[in-house]
């Protein structure tokens, strides 16, 4: 096996409304529409979707968006196997005005139970992948512990620190890939990113707590990298917008993809870009490619 992803699922309920709705306000959607979502599942589905053999540890809820949750991973190529089901499925509320921006209330319900206990006995999956891919939606000591097994196995760590928080010295000295977003990376170091000057501090910060490089999303501005040997910025495509629900997702996804097959960091991002420049022309976080997309070669292997 070669990617797996220790993280969260959801499902993602989408309610178009004229504005976000304010304190002690009824307001009236104009659209609602269900999606998979949850930045574990939506990162394994898009790795899944572009080719590469994906494991998922985490959980499903009891109820019926448990099933639905755990069937949507199957059908993307997400080998469930270390799913357990327990508790009610995570839902993200997310609210899009009529001005593009948005609003989330998360329910973390079952994403919260995704225990250390859980990683320890799927630890041969994390030991014998070439990748480890992480977010922040389950509890950190999960996270820890996988960080752990990753690292003493030689496994790569792609940590994509979200939703922002801080984190320990600990866990980012095990992280070769971290992909914080600005405000991320600004919870991350509490330093500010606002020009090229700020995020090269920033991310010297990291380098010198042992990250072995930082990948900043800057949405519609590309991507800014460092590591010891380099840093620059990657453009993103111009596109049209959607929905941008998902895109840092797909862009980790696609960043695990492309280091698995040995790409350089670089290139590696041009290709996170472009997958991620992608999604966001579509509705819904979880990408969904024509058949000729994942014939890009996106095999994973390495024997
Ligand atoms: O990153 C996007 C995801 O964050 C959504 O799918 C939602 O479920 C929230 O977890
Ligand atoms: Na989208």
């Amino acid at each position: 096996m070669n990617i797996t992803v220790v993280g969260s699922t959801n499902m993602d309920l989408v309610y178009r409304v004229p504005h976000i709705v304010k304190a002690g306000e009824t307001l009236h959607s104009t659209q609602h529409e269900l999606f998979f979502g949850g930045k574990g599942a939506n990162q394994a589905v898009t790795a899944g979707q572009l080719g590469a053999e994906v494991n998922f540890i985490g959980n499903v809820g009891v109820d019926d968006f448990g099933e639905k949750v755990k069937r949507n991973l199957q059908e993307k190529r997400v080998n469930t196997t270390a799913i357990r089901t327990v508790g009610l499925t995570g839902q993200a509320i997310i609210q899009v005005a009529d001005s593009g921006e948005n609003s989330i209330v998360l329910f973390p319900g079952t994403n919260f139970l995704v225990s250390t206990e859980q990683i320890e006995a799927s630890k041969e999956i994390i030991e014998s992948s070439q990748v480890l891919l992480l977010q922040l939606e389950i509890p950190i000591p999960t996270v820890e512990l996988a960080a752990n097994i990753a690292q003493s196995t030689g496994v790569h760590i792609i940590l994509n620190p979200a939703p922002a928080q801080k984190l320990s010295d600990s866990l980012l000295s095990k992280v070769s890939i971290l992909t914080p977003n600005e405000t991320e990376l600004e919870v991350l170091t509490g330093l500010k990113t606002e020009t090229d000057e700020d995020l090269l501090q920033a991310c010297s910060l990291l380098l010198k707590k042992g990250v072995g490089a930082v990948v900043v999303t800057l949405g519609e501005k590309g991507a800014f990298y460092m590591n010891e040997q380099e840093h620059g910025r990657v453009q993103a495509k111009k596109v049209e917008v959607k929905d941008t629900t998902g895109a840092g997702d797909a862009f980790n996804g696609a960043l695990a993809v492309a280091i698995c097959q040995g790409k350089s960091l670089k290139d590696s991002i041009v290709y996170a870009s472009n997958v991620a420049s992608y999604v966001v022309t579509q509705m819904g976080a979880q990408p969904i490619f024509p058949v000729s997309v994942p014939q890009i070669n996106t095999d994973c292997s390495d024997n």
